[in-house]
């Protein structure tokens, strides 16, 4: 239980670091939350104009998630790597440093299966590129991976890491639901647009 708990605090500490925030910071672009959906993540940060900026959030949006996974498992049993996964995903929509008001969990959750379970991690990944590619818009792309990740869990027989797949899946649907109002009201922009 100790285990565990310090494995909570580790992993939601690594996910809570705002990356958004921080990348464009650093090149001096405009703070996310002030423009397009006021979110911190890297679709939100591609409409500062900076395609650099929104890969460069994206890819370390998703490692952290990776980092607090992997690092679980080189000291810890499976059930503490499956709590640093959730924990890591929580920091990230959920940042103690911005009074709790973080992303939308998308790459972090990439990166969290990627470091769980690779080959779901990619099957995962590659769902999400298509959707966002066939759609043109980043929030269904998202929905529509988050979905299908457990079908692929259960595909590749593994039913163990269901219930963190899941309940990450529902949490990232709830952080989606000004998207959802906005897909069903027909304003949802497309990638690179404003909303
Ligand atoms: O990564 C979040 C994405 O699914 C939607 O982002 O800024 O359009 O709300 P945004």
């Amino acid at each position: 239980p100790l285990v565990l708990i310090l494995w909570a605090v580790l992993g939601y500490l690594c996910g809570s670091v705002p990356f958004g925030l921080v990348i464009t910071r650093t090149m001096g672009l405009a703070d996310p939350r002030t423009i397009g959906s006021g979110n911190i993540g890297a679709t939100n940060v591609l409409r500062t104009g900076s395609k650099a900026a929104g890969a460069a959030t994206l890819i370390l949006d998703a490692a952290k998630g990776a980092v607090a996974v992997v690092a679980a498992r080189l000291f810890s049993a499976e059930d503490a790597v499956q709590v640093a996964a959730l924990a890591a995903f929580v920091g990230h929509c959920y940042p103690v440093w911005l009074r709790f008001v973080g992303g939308k969990g998308v790459a972090t959750f990439l990166g969290v299966l990627l470091g769980l379970i690779w080959p779901v991690g990619l099957l995962t990944c590659a769902t999400w590129l298509a959707a966002v590619a066939l759609t043109r818009v980043s929030s269904v792309g998202a929905l529509i991976a988050a979905v299908l990740s457990s079908g692929w869990m259960l595909l590749l027989g593994r039913p163990d890491v269901l219930v963190v797949g899941v309940l990450m899946t529902l949490l990232m649907i709830w952080r989606h639901r000004q998207n959802i109002a906005r897909l069903r009201a027909g304003t949802e922009p497309r990638l690179g647009e404003r909303p």
